[in-house]
């Protein structure tokens, strides 16, 4: 094992706990300072670690949903599928009121539910059991998952490269490995880059910090930077410096949540850079499982955008209180790319372009 390796097997976000008791995390919020392992072993801190980011990016999520539901279903103590159904049915309603815009939690939640269904008549016993199997089986598909982006992102960048010229990557949030299972989404063509043996230097993935919670600057930006990634950190309001001057040729960010029409909801400020990439001609990519494609969901406008609170903008990060007490404060977490704006949606089926519904009917989503 490298020290890379190493180091990704230390920054798996999301594990079951050996004696299968409880969620194992990393807790984000710590990063990169701290690199502390937390076991969840109640709904109220899944809820909460959900809620206060310490469980972030939307894979990540549903992966630790679907550990979650089947670690509490399996302290329920009934003993026949009525009453074992109800209890799962109030645990996921309330898991699924953690966080409002990663479709990836409901989904997770979903799946658990139905698998449940498929076995009802079992027993109790082997129910639990069939719970665990199916989290571990998002789990494991959400590593190859990312893989796959991962493949699609990298034939992108071997169309980009030029002998001896380093190909400029831009990315916001953190839609890296501890956002996911393994890989990340947007990193996922940059991970795959080195295993296909790239040098860290051929690419310069540069990392909008991503106000107001800096998962760019404390996250992104750690996770490459030990990879061996040539590896900027720029304030948000910095990106379009860097388009003007040439140094992005293309655009990979996460996604929350996409739209049947394209719409694809990210952490916020994504939109402005779709914005900014239009203009400045650049080639912009949503990065996403197709768990993330929401065909329920006709475009952005329907999608929920969750609401933070203020002392994430006046106080979180400093000293003493950066803004006047009694001011008004706006802090909705995410916004959405608008689908005109997207040159494609990379998915492990493949990449899918406007028209996204046709396409994405075309790809089997
Ligand atoms: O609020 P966060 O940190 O959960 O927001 C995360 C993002 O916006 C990510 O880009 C998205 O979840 C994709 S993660 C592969």
């Amino acid at each position: 094992m490298t020290d890379k390796d190493d180091f990704f097997e230390k920054i798996i976000s999301v594990k079951l706990s050996a004696d299968r008791e409880s969620v194992d995390i990393i807790d984000q919020t710590l990063l990169p300072g701290t690199l502390r392992r937390i076991n969840l072993h109640t709904k109220e801190e899944l809820w909460d670690a959900i809620k206060k980011l310490k469980l972030r990016g939307a894979p990540a999520i549903g992966v630790g949903a679907a550990y979650g539901i089947a670690v509490l279903a399996n302290k329920f103590t009934a003993d026949n599928y009525d009453e074992f159904y109800g209890e799962f049915k109030k645990l996921k309603d309330y898991l699924a009121s953690s966080r409002p815009t990663a479709v990836n939690l409901f989904w997770a939640l979903d799946r658990m539910e139905r698998r449940l269904k498929e076995v009802q008549g079992e027993p109790v016993s082997s129910i639990k059991e069939i719970l665990f199997e199916e989290a571990q089986k998002i789990r494991d598909e959400d590593v190859a998952i990312s893989r796959s982006i991962g493949e699609f992102g990298f034939g992108l960048l071997k169309e980009l490269k030029k002998e001896g010229k380093e190909i400029g990557i831009l990315t916001h949030c953190n839609a890296g490995t501890l956002a996911t299972a393994k890989y990340g989404t947007a990193t996922a063509p940059v991970y795959t880059a080195l295993e296909h043996g790239w040098k860290g230097s051929d690419l310069h993935v540069y990392c909008d910090e991503t106000r107001p919670l800096l998962q760019g600057a404390r996250l992104t930006a750690f996770e490459l930077h030990n990879a061996g990634v040539k590896t900027t950190l720029q304030c948000d309001n910095m990106a379009s410096m860097l388009m003007k001057q040439g140094k992005i040729d293309i655009i990979f960010v996460g996604c929350d949540r996409v739209a049947r029409n394209g719409d694809s909801a990210n952490k916020i400020g994504t939109s402005g850079l779709a914005i900014l990439a239009k203009h400045y001609g650049i080639p912009f990519y949503i990065c996403a499982p197709s768990s993330t494609i929401d065909l329920n969901t006709a475009s952005g406008d329907d999608i929920p955008i969750e609401m933070r609170d203020m002392e994430e903008i006046t106080t979180e990060w400093y000293k003493e209180r950066m803004a006047p007490e009694d001011i008004d404060v706006f802090n909705p977490a995410f916004d959405f790319a608008e689908h005109g704006l997207i040159s494609g949606i990379i998915t492990e089926k493949g990449i899918a372009r406007e028209p996204f519904d046709r396409s994405f009917e075309e790809l089997g989503v």
